[in-house]
């Protein structure tokens, strides 16, 4: 591995909502001024012509390197809904391109779902991207991890039983056989086959569910890591008067906070935390929102960061070697980045529960 001189790094991601357009870097006038629905149109059109990405922010990362943040303007719905997933698909791979070709970055991280949509990144590097690409999903299990047990620690919780859902995903299935060498684990997912194959990949027996219900019933603490655009959680897989501790590593999120509160205001107990959150103690300033707080950023896109500055020229894609978990770990020490005290949408998770509580009244933990 090389020592690194100054590198250039590009985080490739999708916009979250069609709001997204009215953050700075975008067009924040115009984004209030022109109807939201008109945009989700206008996201389309741009993309069918090529333009459907934007180089919002560049940025210098401690001395050592300058970053890039490139976002593809079509929201989470449209890139994995039916009519528009291969427009998303293509876009993603026409910034990566930009990224590589005209901004000249020697390495480029995916976040949100653009992983998801290119087949964890091999269609990047079959059509035409040859530099570095990773997923970032290693550190997010790491940073996951960590997360877990600051909940756990928080609330004095000690679960005998963990849910995974979305565990076949990359980071549900290096979590699953990860979690499963202490913890009962249920491994929750759409696809039976794929469920029963992460069950035989594991060493360590699991119970499998197709049923999001039985995965939340089951268990005393659920990590959700699906790619779902929308919130999964609903009156329909809870129950009221039991405590539900939910660490969400979705981006988007799998629960979303007008369901959240929603739900809370019924009563349901739910104490949810951000997942993979990360900041600093250094100054990092990453030049654009994000929908993260100032300071915080995504482990991915950590695991990009210390890539680029630790100059490793590997390709991160497919699924997650549990090997290079612990060395994204030790990475992320030795740059000083580590997980964020818990948090609910970005709010000290404290000061959630505080407006929470008048609404739970009795029930059970
Ligand atoms: N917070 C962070 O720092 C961070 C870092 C990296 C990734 N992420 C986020 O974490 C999530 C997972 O990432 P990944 O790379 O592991 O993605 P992935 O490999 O695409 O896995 C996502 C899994 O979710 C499943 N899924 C989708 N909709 C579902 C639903 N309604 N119910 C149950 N399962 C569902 C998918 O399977 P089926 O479609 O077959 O059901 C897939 O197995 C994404 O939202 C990503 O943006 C967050």
């Amino acid at each position: 591995m090389k020592e690194a001189t100054k590198s250039k790094y590009a985080f490739v991601a999708n916009i979250i909502e069609d709001i997204d357009i009215r953050l700075e870097g975008f067009y924040p006038r115009l984004g209030r001024m022109i109807p939201m629905f008109v945009w989700r149109g206008i996201y389309i059109a741009s993309a069918l012509l090529g333009n459907g990405y934007k180089c919002v922010a560049e940025y210098d990362t401690f001395g050592r390197a300058t970053g890039c943040t490139v976002l593809v303007t079509m929201t989470a719905k449209q890139m994995v809904s039916r009519p528009w997933a291969w427009l998303g698909r293509l876009s993603t791979l026409r910034a990566c391109r930009y990224a590589q070709d005209v901004l000249g970055v020697d390495i480029i991280g995916l976040g949100s779902l653009t992983k998801s949509i290119t087949d964890e990144g091999y269609y990047l590097k079959e059509n035409g991207i040859s530099i570095p690409i990773t997923h970032g999903d290693a550190y997010s299990v790491a940073s996951g991890l960590n997360g877990i047990d600051m909940l756990c620690d928080r609330f004095e919780l000690r679960p005998k039983t963990i849910a995974l859902v979305g565990a076949y995903g990359k980071i549900g299935s290096a979590m699953t056989k990860i979690l499963a060498r202490k913890y009962n684990v249920i491994a929750m997912g759409r696809k039976k086959e794929l469920l029963e194959k992460l069950s035989d990949e594991t060493d360590q027996p699991i119970h499998i569910t197709t049923d999001l219900k039985e995965a939340l019933e089951g268990s005393q603490l659920a990590i959700m890591t699906t790619s779902a655009p929308y919130s999964i959680i609903n009156e329909k897989v809870l129950e009221n008067g039991r405590t539900y501790y939910l660490y969400d590593l979705g981006q988007p999120y799998n629960l979303f906070p007008d369901r959240y509160w929603d739900l809370v205001r019924k009563g349901y107990r739910i104490i949810r935390v951000d997942g993979g959150f990360e900041g600093t103690g250094k100054p990092f300033d990453i030049g654009f929102w994000m929908r993260l707080n100032k300071g915080v950023v995504y482990a991915c896109y950590v695991e990009l960061v210390t890539q680029a500055l630790e100059g490793d020229p590997n390709d991160y894609l497919g699924p997650v070697d549990i090997g290079h978990v612990a060395e994204t770990g030790r990475r992320a020490e030795k740059w000083g980045f580590r997980h964020q005290p818990l948090s609910c949408f970005n709010q000290p998770l404290d000061e959630v529960l505080k407006k929470a509580k008048p609404h739970w009244k009795g029930g059970r933990s």
